[in-house]
């Protein structure tokens, strides 16, 4: 049996995440949007690239929600982007409008499915989704946290010059300002890179992984990031599918984890074939715990406003 993985949301991160997806084989694809003929038009495109690439992966574009039944798993990407200027906050709500719709179709054709939540504001939408689907907390997971340790370990290389497979880097909290990344558990070869740049570099690289998202929407100007958040939510995608058991920071619903209750926030947990599998908890230092919590906060100022 393939798998079927459906991508809501045929923008720049749905289209490229199904290429990604496509392109390595994983499973087929089913891209579906509100806007007719975007979707079919991608995937048949995409389709058409298969030859070439040498991969068996179907692609089917579509605006109707019948053919999304029974996907292993759902990656929805729905919503409005970021404008220069804008905040992830001030997409909350026209995109939970948007979440509630697209959770309702998809958890009523694939009642089975894991989702994982790419829109933004990330943690907000992905509680939001989580409410809305009635799905356990092991099958509704926030991607933020393989994209910001992604931004905060290609800096890394970058500064060092070395090569971003030995950088292993991790970002918790919220995917928003409040970001927490930790210098203490992020790597190179195994060695700290608080021993291998000095405190003012560390500080520089910190804050530059925290405004990541906004960088590359002031180049833009008129969208936000999608290679690297497309290519985050495949790794997601793969480690499910193969049940690879990988441990990767996503936003997940804590239930006292951490000493937060009833919260999506960034933490490091285990991929496989369930979902979840394990919410990893490790030990933070006064500060670290501070800044988890800060983050926190802001991620639970903006799920009062949606009340989910
Ligand atoms: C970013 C947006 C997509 O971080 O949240 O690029």
């Amino acid at each position: 049996m393939r798998n079927k993985v459906t991508i809501v949301g045929s923008g720049n991160v749905g289209a490229t995440a199904a290429h990604w997806i496509a392109s390595k084989e994983l499973a087929d694809v089913v891209l579906i949007d509100i806007v007719e003929g975007v979707p079919q038009g991608k995937g048949l495109d995409l389709l058409e690239a298969m030859p070439i690439e040498k991969r068996d992966s179907a692609i089917l574009g579509t605006n109707d929600y019948a053919d999304t039944a029974n996907s292993d798993i759902v990656v929805i990407t729905a919503g409005i982007p970021r404008k220069p200027g804008m905040s992830r906050d001030d997409l909350l709500n026209t995109n939970h409008k948007i979440m509630n719709d697209v959770v309702g179709k998809i958890v009523h054709h694939s009642p089975n499915c894991i989702l994982i939540i790419v829109s933004n504001p990330l943690d907000a939408m992905a509680q939001a989704a989580y409410k809305m689907s009635g799905f356990p907390r092991e099958r509704v997971i926030g991607m933020a946290g393989v994209l910001d340790s992604a931004r905060f370990r290609a800096f890394i290389a970058q500064e060092l010059k070395v090569s971003v497979e030995n950088v292993t880097a991790f970002v918790l909290g919220g995917h928003g300002d409040t970001m927490v990344p930790l210098p203490r558990y992020s790597t190179v070869a195994g060695i700290p890179i608080t021993e291998l740049m000095d405190k003012a570099t560390l500080d520089r690289i910190v804050q530059r992984t925290r405004d990541g998202g906004a960088e590359i929407v002031k180049h833009l100007k008129t969208g936000s990031a999608y290679y690297a958040p497309s290519a985050a939510a495949t790794e997601m995608v793969e480690a499910i599918l193969k049940d690879k058991k990988k441990i990767l920071p996503c936003a997940a619903y804590l239930n006292g984890e951490y000493g937060i209750h009833g919260l999506f926030v960034g933490v490091p947990v285990k991929l496989g074939s369930k979902g979840i599998e394990q919410i990893i908890e490790i030990k933070l230092t006064a500060e670290e715990k501070a800044a988890l919590d800060k983050s926190a906060a802001a991620v639970k100022e903006l799920i009062a406003v949606i009340n989910v």
